[in-house]
């Protein structure tokens, strides 16, 4: 038995963030970043859609990007004083993450970070607030999915909390908070959202059920994400809705080892200056992983069928996934990402020397191998990796070698 897990509503299209109108209830907390929401005017507007619906709100401001613990704990204990019967978390997937973990402290306040991150070992939420999430990026569909990432700054690790219990309740899908996104962050959270609906489409967990949301959200960020990173206002909006498909495919249908890695090489070089910012960790490392996952004789097939379902070419099975793997690397070509760490800048661009130097790379990468092969996306991947492979993978991603093992 498998289980296909969505928010009972998703308000999508223009407008939808006037739904907060209808909303019943009596006080509503609002957690958002450090201030784009503010700055465009999203936040008054929900703010006053809420108070418009007769409800107290009050805020959790200044989410930090790749939120920590520490956050967590101490928007939790803002809820608990003020007592909301409704969470709204705007913006990114940093502050939609932390409001729902604040939102299992405020819950049950004797839980620890540790108990949270128990894999689908969440206790039964809603008892006291219900949870919506209005997503301003266009990448993380955390609106729509069953986890939560959040950053132990003193181990440098990305945990993921992953429990169908913290699936937001309502989805707000609205195409013009998309609107405001920069260049960057449009080039990131759209990689990031090709890499879900990859990793979910060849996962030991899909199935029909997520199969047929992953399969449209790849075509259709295929011809959506370029044209969106240079402006094109439509191809913006419908990228919106296609991140939030993949999301679909991936909260019930899982990820892959691409996100493995990512969550444990992207804080872990803090203290050389700069994060892997999570949607470019994903776009460099994936056409790595499907060459290693390629040996698995079920995601071969997957992903020729993907090269021939997003019209790459190629005769033979080894050439479809071939193309595959070009048609990705030249994405990150249009989109300014860089290949390799070594050549990713601490600005995220592609540099002649990464922030990252080969000495302090090669120092932890034992600790990342083994912290990726216990990440909570490794178990559905297609291949499980040995220490060893996933040493090999890394220094395939550090020094963009190709894979043939
Ligand atoms: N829960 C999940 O399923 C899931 C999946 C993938 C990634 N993640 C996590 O989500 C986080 C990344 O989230 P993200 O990529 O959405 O970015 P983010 O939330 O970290 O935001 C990045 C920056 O963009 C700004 N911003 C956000 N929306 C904007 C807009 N519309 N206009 C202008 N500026 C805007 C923010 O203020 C912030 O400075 C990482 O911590 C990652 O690990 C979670
Ligand atoms: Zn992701």
């Amino acid at each position: 038995m498998q289980r296909f897990t969505n928010p009972r509503d998703i308000y999508h299209g223009e407008g939808a963030l006037e739904v907060l109108k209808s909303l019943k209830g009596k006080k509503a907390v609002i957690c958002v970043g450090g201030g784009s929401m503010k700055r465009f005017g999203f936040l008054d507007k929900t703010k006053a859609y809420l108070e418009e619906a007769g409800m107290e709100v009050a805020l959790i401001e200044g989410i930090e990007p790749d939120p920590s613990v520490t956050t967590v704990m101490e928007g939790a204990q803002k809820m608990l004083d003020f007592g909301p019967d409704w969470i709204i978390a705007l913006g990114g997937g940093s502050p939609i993450d932390a409001a729902k973990a604040m939102w299992i402290k405020y819950e049950y306040p004797d839980c620890t970070f540790e108990d949270m991150c128990k894999i689908f070992g969440i206790p039964e939420l809603r008892k006291k607030a219900k949870f919506v999430a209005v997503s301003s990026t266009s990448g993380t569909a955390t609106e729509v999915t069953a986890f939560s990432i959040i950053t132990d700054y003193d181990k440098g690790v990305k945990y993921p909390i992953a429990d169908f219990e913290i699936t937001p309740d309502i989805a707000i899908v609205d195409p013009e908070l998309a609107q405001t996104m920069p260049q960057k962050l449009v080039a990131h959270t759209g990689m990031d959202a090709i890499t879900h609906a990859i990793e979910a489409y060849v996962s030991t967990a899909s199935s029909d059920f997520t199969d047929a949301p992953a399969l449209f959200a790849m075509d259709r960020i295929k011809d959506d994400l370029v044209k969106s990173y240079n402006g094109d206002t439509e191809a913006r909006a419908r990228m919106h809705n296609s991140q939030c498909l993949a999301g679909i495919a991936f909260s019930s249908g899982l990820l892959g080892i691409v996100h493995s890695m990512a969550h444990k090489t992207g804080a872990v070089f803090a203290d050389q200056g700069a994060h892997i910012i999570h949607g470019a960790a994903n776009a460099m490392y994936l056409p790595k992983v499907i060459a290693f996952n390629a040996k698995d004789e079920r995601a071969a097939e997957r992903y020729a069928f993907i090269a021939d379902y997003m019209k790459l070419g190629g005769e033979t099975r080894d050439e479809k996934i071939a193309a595959l793997i070009a048609y990705l690397r030249g994405m990150n070509d249009d989109l300014n990402i860089p290949h390799c760490i070594a050549r990713y800048g601490a600005d995220s661009y592609p540099a002649e020397v990464g922030f990252v130097p080969e000495d302090v790379y090669l120092a932890r990468r034992h600790d990342i191998a083994v912290n990726a092969i216990g990440d909570a996306c490794t178990g559905s991947n297609p291949r499980q990796p040995s220490v060893e492979e996933m040493e090999k993978l890394l220094d395939c991603v550090y020094y963009d070698l190709d894979v043939d093992f």
